[in-house]
């Protein structure tokens, strides 16, 4: 699921001098294959030429004046209108009302959610009438996304710098991304776990905590709040997502952090590839000889203590199979109380794709897909049962 997909977003560009890294957030979202048009201040052409955004977008507008009443045909089909950089001025202008040139006047006009993305001196944020200005077109239902603390211009530091380029896009893909799990606390375990042998060795398996990230993305994108319990990991988390990460080693340590949050939880997404095994560890390091026969115990099962649960937790389970992937789904999703079970071939361990079924009690559906459009279906699909 890429929600830039196929989306006509409206721009708009203020006299602000991050108007220089507007271009650089346009090529990606037209790599995102979304349709690009653009309108620029008077002043906005001081610091971004016509002639450079008419050569990356979908068409440029810079005058109230040209054909075909521009800021009422700009609008049509248009589920998004981002302003960006959001100078001090035209907020302004918004949170008043004013509609002077073609970009006010399309503001005056559009009737959906428009995102603004501030960016200015760190004196002129601070102001009182800027933020009683953001204050009163957040309670209009726009979208504020607050600037970035760092290095502004004439040497100074403050709050007023323009995110990153990637955190834009991704928070234009929230604001185009439906609301499901708007208000929803999203508990996402992910990676393997450890079990420790002797101080220096441990039992663990090939989970690269990939598919906890995607679906951290798109509760995200979806309106939720994710919070992340990792066990090692091969991947990185996304520094753009604005997710609590807490860190363990063992199925212990992950059923505690699990327990310690239960009570606040809406969704569990149980992704984490927790080691069915463990093994009481040695004190000593185990030295080197030609043979070491291990006896390993069954590990502790996280989701017995979750099965007397409020009506409103949900609990989405994964497995991973060699063999009798339906059947073996089927018998882990009532064993642990799942009210879904995602159930994955074995090549998608460490993959960003993956294929199998997810299996809810009234139906099941195969996938062949990648982990995000995968965590994108999981999400639809509880939505369905749950509303
Ligand atoms: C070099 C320079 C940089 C500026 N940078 C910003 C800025 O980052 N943010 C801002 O709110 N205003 C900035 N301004 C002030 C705006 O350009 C000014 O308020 C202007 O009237 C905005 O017009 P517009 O909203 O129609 O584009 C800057 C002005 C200059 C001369």
């Amino acid at each position: 699921m890429n929600p830039l997909f196929g989306k006509s977003i409206l721009i708009g560009i203020t006299g602000g001098i991050a108007a220089y890294k507007v271009p650089l957030y346009i090529r990606e979202l037209k790599k995102g294959g979304a349709i690009v048009k653009v309108i620029l201040t008077e002043n906005a052409k001081k610091f971004v030429t016509p002639l450079v955004l008419s050569t990356i977008s979908d068409g440029v507008f810079t005058s109230l004046w040209e054909d075909k009443i521009p800021h009422l045909s700009l609008i049509q089909n248009s589920p998004l209108f981002v302003i960006i950089p959001a100078d001090y001025n035209i907020i302004g202008k918004a949170a008043s009302g004013i509609a002077d040139d073609l970009l006010s006047t399309v503001i005056a006009a559009f009737k959906g959610r428009i995102l603004f993305f501030p960016s200015m001196n760190y004196r002129m944020f601070e102001n009182p009438i800027f933020q009683k200005n953001l204050d009163l077109l957040k309670n209009f239902g726009h979208l504020i996304i607050e600037p970035e603390i760092g290095p502004l211009a004439l040497e100074e530091e403050g709050k007023g710098r323009l995110p990153s380029i990637s955190r834009l896009i991704l928070e234009t893909e929230k604001a185009l991304t439906p609301d499901l799990l708007k208000g929803s606390y999203c508990l996402i375990t992910g990676g393997g776990t450890g079990e420790k042998i002797d101080p220096v060795r441990q039992i663990t398996n090939l989970s690269s905590g990939k598919m906890a990230y995607s679906l951290a993305k798109f509760c995200y994108l979806a309106g939720g709040t994710p919070e992340l319990i990792l066990g090692p990991t091969a991947k990185e988390p996304d520094p753009n997502l604005p997710y609590k990460i807490k860190r363990i080693e063992s199925a212990d340590e992950m059923h505690q952090e699990i327990l310690n949050r239960w009570e606040r939880v809406d969704y569990l997404f149980m992704s984490a590839a927790v080691s069915d095994f463990t093994i009481p560890t040695r004190r000593k390091k185990i030295k080197k000889k030609d043979e070491l026969v291990l006896k390993l115990e069954a590990n502790i099962d996280i989701l017995e203590d979750l099965k007397n649960r409020k009506e409103n937790q949900f609990i989405i389970g994964f497995s991973i199979e060699t063999e009798n992937l339906l059947t073996s789904a089927r018998e882990k999703m009532k064993e642990k109380g799942c009210d879904l079970m995602v159930a994955n071939e074995v090549d998608a361990i460490g993959s960003n794709l993956t294929s199998g079924i997810i299996i809810s009690p009234s139906e099941e559906e195969d996938f062949e897909c990648s982990k995000d459009e995968l965590a994108w279906k999981i999400i639809k699909k509880i939505k369905s049962f749950n509303s």
